[in-house]
């Protein structure tokens, strides 16, 4: 079967566009919603390489030839998804990507490292982003980029002790195809969960945890506090225990662990 169409058989994308190359798939969606051209949702918008991109806050998404790296155009009203839940929308796909690692290496060790990487064997594999377009479109855009066939041994050397790939871990390479279609399936079954509210999801995010137990710096423009993770409460933040008690995090960037 010719790829697009295995891959809208196989899941719940409806359309998708491919890119051989472009600055970031997460852009070109929001490019699309802005535009409001009309597209069937979910929309997938799929690159083999991306120029631009992009992580959460300033960061830069390094990933070269090799890497899985799309985003999918969401209608919440199609998901039956009320906004108050579209900021759990990030821990949801990071365990829907779990899962499929899961299934892809049943014998690997996967975390979620909130908010928004998969972790496999302590290293960093995949990061998400979810965004809202500007105008109140009821959208939401989930980008993923999961290193695959991207040997993380030609990544710039500063990368090498916190990030992996699926290829490094398991000594082989692997039909991006397949990864993807395994992550969409994953991705639409966490979202239903997510849309019926099934306390299965914060069971798992709090189950599958990377930073609970550990010594954390969390870290919010300048000021640091350094604590240690309790977990990931049913609404999804951070829960962080310091002498001054137990406090719940929702924003800002864990800087280090221990
Ligand atoms: C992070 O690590 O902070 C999130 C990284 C998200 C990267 C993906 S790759 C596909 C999509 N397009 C982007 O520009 N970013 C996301």
């Amino acid at each position: 079967m010719p790829l697009i169409p295995q891959i809208v058989a196989q899941t719940f994308v409806k359309q998708v566009e491919f890119h051989a190359e472009i600055g970031s798939t997460n852009d070109r969606a929001l490019d699309l919603a802005a535009a409001e051209v009309s597209t069937e949702t979910p929309l997938l918008i799929w690159a083999l390489q991306q120029t631009a991109g992009r992580g959460r806050g300033a960061n830069r998404w390094w990933a070269s030839e090799g890497a899985l790296t799309f985003s999918v155009m969401l209608e919440t009203s199609e998901l039956g998804l009320p906004q108050e839940r579209w900021p759990q929308v990030s821990l949801t796909t990071g365990l829907a990507v779990c899962a499929a690692l899961q299934e892809l290496l049943p014998q690997a060790e996967i975390g979620l490292k909130w908010p928004n990487d998969v972790f496999l064997h302590g290293r960093k594999i995949c990061g998400i982003l979810v965004e809202i377009p500007p105008r109140q479109s009821g959208k939401l855009v989930v980008g993923i980029g999961i290193n695959v066939n991207n040997s993380l041994t030609l990544a710039p050397a500063e990368l090498w002790p916190t990030a992996t790939a699926l290829c490094d871990a398991s000594n082989r390479t692997w039909d991006l195809a397949v990864v993807l279609i395994q992550v969409l399936q994953q991705l639409e079954r966490h979202l239903i969960q997510l849309s019926a509210n099934d306390p299965e999801l914060p069971q798992r995010w709090h189950e599958l945890c990377f930073l609970r137990g550990r010594l954390i710096h969390h870290t919010v423009g300048d000021r640091v506090t350094i604590g240690t993770c309790r977990g990931v409460d049913q609404q999804g933040a951070l829960l962080l225990q310091t002498e001054a008690g137990l406090s719940r995090v929702l924003g800002g960037v864990i800087t280090k662990w221990e």
